[in-house]
């Protein structure tokens, strides 16, 4: 039987969909090509061996890849190589190796993750964005546990059916890796290896080039090694094939690479005209070795014209990105000093939840507002003080500007534009939206952004800065005498240029009206 019938096939109904009408309207079967896939069992056979061989000899040792090795439990490997996936998409290696560890310590089964609470879940989750991601994973645990008898599907198609947001490519890795399925997978990594691979140089998020790799991914699949073979592909992508550096040399796989083929044959081409061995004039065509040959052009092939600058890197091509949505939000931390009034106690953060739908949801912010066009700095104060007063039912004081923090989340280019003021109690009562205030320690453990994150980092550097201010002012009074000192105190108080001392920044006086 043939590699490509025996590979699972999986197939959301959104990508049906998309796959049958292009914008045109008009069906685009995927080129039939054999320049675009591996035609040839023994080249097969040959791109799988070097391929898991370089792997072999390579790999990063890997939590999840021990656990997937080392656990004899087809539940408990199914659900950390789950974890994994989901951690990995959209964030680096390096970065998720912490969290995950940390992770599987603390919900070691899906049973021990479906019985923790949202809240604590967003917790583990601070600063690694995409924050659905965790939320997702713990509403598919209580999924398993309550609809499916604590029992993870044991098969792709039964992971992207019965696990909320678990794609097409989640599925094939988990059940792969975990479970020995012989699927292949499609991410980024492995779109551009396969593209280069196989020259594929039109538009690669287009519905016939993501149709065309899914097929060339199952079709390439070890049957062997599934798992092994797809973890390959992709390490090939994050370290070797890279988007802009990659390094021919070391790939174990270059004499397989139809990109590779393209730019040695140039460069050879080049040697020869220089040699005065081939006519020099630019346009002479001597066709390559191999190349595409379908009939009536290929919707495969390069769109644009080589750009022999780029290299390999001509493979893939994408549309230009859509440029960010830019946003400027208004921001205030609010603080409390939690004490009887005595000026000494534990200095608090305001924190406000926000909804349970949408961007970071459920997750805790500093009070904010978005900015809309137009609205003057004068204004700023104004919006932000009826802001805060709405939330925590009281007057605030000492508004203070403390600067701009960016934040690029994936479509939104972000900036914060911070505030700080004191109130000096919070009236309790009932509200729509929930509060909290935090300590600088509880707020470090909690469940917040790393937008916020950002933000109090700001917040602590002016602070720090204004007790510096306050140390050199105190030093300086004490050199120059009272006579001098007394006269700066009447000058702020007069209106001057107003530096205001760090207990004073604190304050815990009554408000004054706004
Ligand atoms: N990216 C996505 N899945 C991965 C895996 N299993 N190993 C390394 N990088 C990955």
């Amino acid at each position: 039987m043939s590699k490509l019938r025996s590979a699972v096939r999986i197939k959301t109904e959104a990508e049906k969909k998309s796959n049958k009408k292009l914008k045109s309207g008009v069906r685009k079967e995927p080129s039939e090509s054999p320049y675009h896939c591996f035609h040839d069992e023994a080249e097969l056979r040959l791109f799988r061996s070097r391929l898991l061989s370089w792997y072999d000899q390579t790999k990063r040792e890997l939590p999840w890849r021990t656990l997937a090795v080392t656990e004899k439990d087809a539940d408990v490997r199914t659900y950390g190589v789950w974890v994994s996936e989901v951690m990995l998409q959209q964030t680096q290696v390096a970065t998720v190796i912490d969290y995950y560890n940390r992770w599987m310590k603390k919900w070691p089964t899906v049973q021990k993750l479906a019985a923790a609470s949202l809240e604590e879940v967003n917790q583990m989750w601070s600063g690694l964005g995409y924050y659905s991601r965790g939320r997702r994973l713990h509403e598919g645990a209580q999924k398993v546990v309550c609809d499916l008898g604590g029992e993870m599907p044991k098969s792709a198609e039964k992971l992207l059916k019965q696990l909320p947001g678990v794609g097409r490519y989640t599925a094939g890795a988990v059940s792969s890796i975990a479970q020995g399925q012989v699927t292949g997978v499609v991410d980024g990594n492995v779109t551009r290896v396969l593209c280069r691979v196989r020259a594929i140089g039109a538009d690669s998020s287009s519905a016939h080039v993501t149709d065309a790799l899914w097929k060339l991914a199952d079709a390439l699949v070890d049957p062997g090694r599934p798992g092994d073979f797809n973890q390959a592909l992709m390490e090939l992508g994050a370290t070797v094939c890279t988007p802009k550096t990659p390094r021919c040399a070391q790939c174990p796989v270059h004499t397989h690479c139809h990109a590779y083929s393209k730019v040695r044959l140039r460069q050879d081409r080049g040697s020869e005209r220089l040699l005065g061995k081939l006519d020099s004039t630019p346009n002479s065509s001597v066709a390559d070795i191999e190349d595409c040959t379908s009939a009536g052009g290929c919707n495969l092939c390069l769109s644009e014209d080589w750009d022999s600058e780029l290299g390999v890197q001509n493979f893939p091509r994408k549309p230009v990105k859509k440029a960010p949505r830019v946003e400027r939000t208004l921001v205030c931390v609010l603080r409390r000093r939690c004490d009887g009034g005595g000026g000494d106690g534990e200095i608090q953060y305001l924190l406000t939840q926000r909804p349970s739908k949408g961007l970071l949801a459920g997750m805790w912010e500093l009070p904010s507002m978005l900015l809309e066009e137009g609205v003057s700095e004068k204004k700023h104060r104004d919006l932000l003080k009826a802001e805060a007063q709405r939330i925590v039912g009281t007057a605030t004081e000492s508004f203070q500007y403390v600067g701009e923090v960016v934040h690029i989340f994936s479509h939104i280019h972000q900036t914060y534009v911070v505030y700080s003021a004191s109130v000096c109690e919070c009236v309790e009562g009932q509200r729509e939206q929930k509060i909290c205030w935090l300590s600088q320690s509880a707020l470090q453990e909690a469940a917040i952004s790393t937008g916020v994150k950002k933000i109090m980092k700001l917040y602590y550097e002016f602070t720090g800065k204004l007790q510096d201010t306050e140390n050199k002012k105190r030093k300086q009074s004490h050199e120059a005498g009272k006579d001098k000192k007394a006269k700066r105190a009447g000058s702020a108080a007069n209106g001057g240029p107003k530096q205001l001392s760090l207990s004073q920044f604190f304050t815990t006086s009554k408000p004054k009206s706004s």
